[in-house]
């Protein structure tokens, strides 16, 4: 397969989008007849690998530079020194050399704001411009070679699908994961040597992150098929967790049911060992990119309720959303109404008053450190949440 199509009821998440079509490669069709490629995700530990890899990558090169014009190389950009947040609309911009906007039909040549201006918060340091990118598809055995010994660890493989109806989004990564992971790797102070939860897991990358730092993680979603596709990541990946001793468990969690499958006839249930596990020692909630559809952005947060109740220990939950902004034709106006529905759903945790636990809301800076390449943008939020006994 050397071109990958889409359907027009099918979603592709920004992680995958910007891969160019020579490199995906498929490794095998899934249950359900999908296609299944194999990515590569490197961790970036120190900023000379990160150069390294942006060398050894000639692609990622290319969307960096055809996506990013360098500030003042447009006719919108600005001379050294101005003040970007004072720059005219792309509109007005693009008047003052108009002959240069027009193609050899005379169609207007739309040049992009240069990502820098765009950004209104001068006040923070700027953040390296990068963008989602796979670094590499490859047959396993490929990837064997090209991952070389010395450097296991640094190199997540996951198997994914490209594009997806939307019942089946899990099956691709999303950039909240990056983040998420990204934190994990931050905040390793919160995870290590605990037994942690993450819902919604998708593809299991957030988990596999996870893993090199906890003790167990419990690593759950909805789907046999999704879940079989979670498990794979989670072996091609075990080194990771077996380095720092950690075991992850694939397991079926989903949020529209009150109770765990403990049935041992149903793939990913549960054994009442691990159930006791899990509320014994549970400490760590987390989940990326989970709040695109009110009805289950409910039953997730009533999800996080109901566990915090069961757990013995007082925990942490961390989520990972995208406010995306879509135009409706109900509003005539772009709006994110999936995004204000989460942000409601935390407002309302927070006013829970049932005496025995409270939940403590605030939203997470997202400056720390970026390990994993993907486009870290204003619209990407963590959000933390503690639940703690009452005083
Ligand atoms: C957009 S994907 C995010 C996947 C992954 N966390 C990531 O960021 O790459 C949303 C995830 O929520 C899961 N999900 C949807 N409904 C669910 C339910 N009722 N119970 C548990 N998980 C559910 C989906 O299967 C999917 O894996």
């Amino acid at each position: 397969m050397d071109e990958v199509t889409f359907r027009s009821d099918t979603v592709l998440s920004d992680v995958h989008l910007f891969t160019p079509n020579h490199r995906h490669l498929m490794v095998r069709l899934n249950g359900v007849g999908q296609p299944v490629f194999l990515s590569q995700f490197k961790l970036l530990w120190n900023r000379d690998s990160w150069r390294d890899s942006r060398t050894e990558d000639s692609d990622s090169r290319d969307i960096h530079t055809q996506d990013t014009p360098p500030a003042g190389s447009g006719s919108l950009g600005s001379p050294p020194g101005s003040d970007h947040s004072h720059e005219g609309s792309p509109l007005q911009a693009s008047q003052d050399g108009v002959g240069t906007q027009l193609d050899e039909d005379g169609d207007l040549d739309v040049v992009r704001r240069p990502w820098v201006s765009s950004d209104p918060d001068l006040a923070r340091p700027p953040r390296d411009k990068v963008h989602p990118m796979i670094l590499t598809q490859e047959e396993d055995i490929i990837m064997e070679e090209q991952a070389p010994e010395s450097h296991p660890h640094i190199v997540i493989k996951i198997e994914h699908t490209m594009a997806t109806p939307l019942e089946d989004v899990g099956k691709q990564v999303w950039r909240g994961a990056l983040l998420l992971a990204d934190y994990i790797l931050f905040r390793q102070d919160l995870f290590q040597g605990r037994t942690v939860l993450e819902l919604g897991a998708g593809t299991g990358l957030a988990s596999i992150v996870a893993a090199t730092v906890a003790q167990t993680v419990y690593c759950t979603d909805v789907g046999a098929d999704l879940l079989a596709m979670c498990q794979r990541n989670i072996t091609l990946n075990s080194h990771l967790a077996a380095a720092g001793g950690g075991v992850v468990k694939v397991k079926e969690l989903d949020w529209l049911k009150a109770d765990l499958c403990t049935d041992p006839e149903i793939p990913f249930s549960w054994s009442q060992e691990d159930i006791a596990d899990l509320y014994n020692h549970t400490t760590v909630l987390f989940a990326a990119e989970v709040f695109y559809d009110d009805d289950l952005t409910d039953a997730l947060f009533n999800t996080l309720s109901r566990l915090a109740h069961k757990l013995k220990n007082a925990c942490t939950a961390i989520l990972s959303v995208e406010k995306r902004l879509n135009f409706t034709l109900r509003h005539l106006d772009v709006t994110c109404e999936a995004y204000d529905h989460f942000r409601s759903s935390l407002h309302a945790l927070e006013k829970l008053a049932d005496g025995r636990l409270r939940f403590v809301v605030e939203p997470v800076e997202a400056s720390f450190p970026q390990l994993l390449m993907y486009e870290r943008i204003q619209q990407l939020e963590l959000w933390k949440i503690v639940a703690e006994p009452t005083p």
